[in-house]
């Protein structure tokens, strides 16, 4: 048995206005099943009352009668819309199965029971940090250098409890989130076999993936060596954008910004440890260095764009 479903499109309606549905329901013929739909449309009283341009409207308005179309088929039709959509219709939607019966490739997954990376992926990670691990608004965690820095403990505890104070949420079920650990192992595994192609860093060592802070005064120095060119004498923006903005560092962490140092945003022209100076890559003191140089700037107060509201009890006056 073949069946027809009738489709009625927004056109249809917005020419007609004020539909009226009469009847719907199906008429069989010999091998088929149509659905069919009898509307009734009236032009809109009040507009024809009121139009200076009545007699057009009449024209644009023409009455049910003139306009509808009974079609061998067995079903009432009311423009023209209507008729190319079912001939459409008959010619490419010969359906497989009874409308609302479950195909065989129809069955979903339950969301907890969901282990292909890319989908776990894809749902969970990309509108953050890229589609493909890298260009998204927050640090490529897909970025070769990355993955060689960071190891499968760090990048699990990450996914499973999140960085606090961050947009990076706790994805664990166990700390609240949505993912169970055999998931989030998945997504631990998939980004090393997809990412994670082994990087040849020549007689250089990259600088270790944490370390603790360094000394603010001496990242001045760095800062001024390696950042400035891009960033601005002060940080507040160059070339490249202001990183020493309270918005941006209240909402990164101090090791936030140490991956993005070591790892930067190539996607971006963002250099990573060694390419902010043609062969003088940074030392892992100078990483630390200007990580606490930056972490300084970071606002006690932040989303307080005058001092004096900080003093003032209850805000402005
Ligand atoms: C709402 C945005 C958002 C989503 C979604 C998100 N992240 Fe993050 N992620 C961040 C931000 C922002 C950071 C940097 C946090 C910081 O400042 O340390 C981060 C950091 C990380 C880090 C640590 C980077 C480092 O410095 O070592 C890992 C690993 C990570 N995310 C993995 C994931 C995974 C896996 C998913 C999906 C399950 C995910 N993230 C989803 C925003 C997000
Ligand atoms: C060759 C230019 C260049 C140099 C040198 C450079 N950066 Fe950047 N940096 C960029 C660009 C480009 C971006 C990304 C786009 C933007 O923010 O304007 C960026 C982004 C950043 C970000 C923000 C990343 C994010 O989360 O969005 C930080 C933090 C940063 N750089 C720190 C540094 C530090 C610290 C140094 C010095 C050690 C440095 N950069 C040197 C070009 C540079």
């Amino acid at each position: 048995m073949k069946h027809i479903v009738l489709l009625l499109t927004k056109s249809t309606f917005r020419k007609t206005k004020t539909p009226l549905l009469l009847k719907e329901g199906w008429r069989a013929a010999p091998g088929w099943l149509f659905k069919f739909v009898i509307l009734f449309t009236q032009p809109p009283a009040a507009s024809l009352e009121a139009s200076p341009y009545r007699a057009r409207a009449r024209r644009r308005q023409p009455s049910f009668k003139r306009r509808a179309v009974w079609l061998p088929t067995g079903f009432f039709v009311q423009s023209r819309t209507v008729l190319f959509l079912t001939v459409l219709a008959l010619s490419m939607t010969a359906c497989k199965g009874a409308p609302g019966r479950p195909g065989p490739d129809s069955q979903e997954i339950p969301p907890g029971e969901i282990t292909d990376f890319n989908t776990l992926y894809g749902q969970n990670c990309s509108g953050c940090h890229g589609e493909d691990g890298r260009g998204g608004p927050a640090i490529g965690i897909g970025d070769p250098l990355y993955l060689a820095i960071a190891d499968d403990a760090t990048i699990r505890r990450v996914t499973a409890d999140g960085v606090a104070g961050t947009a990076m949420a706790a994805f664990a079920q166990t700390s609240g989130g949505m993912l169970s650990t055999a998931q989030i192992d998945a997504i631990v595994t998939g980004m090393r076999t997809r990412w994670g192609t082994p990087m040849d860093f020549g007689s250089l060592n990259p600088p270790p993936y944490s370390a603790h802070i360094g000394d603010a005064k001496r990242g001045a120095t760095v800062y001024a060596i390696y950042c400035s060119s891009c960033h601005g004498a002060d940080g507040r923006g160059g070339k490249a954008s202001s990183i020493v903005d309270g918005s941006y560092l209240a909402l990164v962490s101090d090791q936030g910004l140490r991956t993005t140092v070591i790892v930067g945003r190539p996607e971006f022209g963002a250099p990573d440890w060694r390419g902010d100076l043609p062969n003088k890559p940074m030392s892992p003191e100078d990483v630390s260095d200007v990580v606490a140089w930056l972490a300084e700037q970071r606002p006690e107060f932040p989303g307080q764009p005058y001092a004096s509201a900080q003093r003032t009890v209850g805000g402005l006056q």
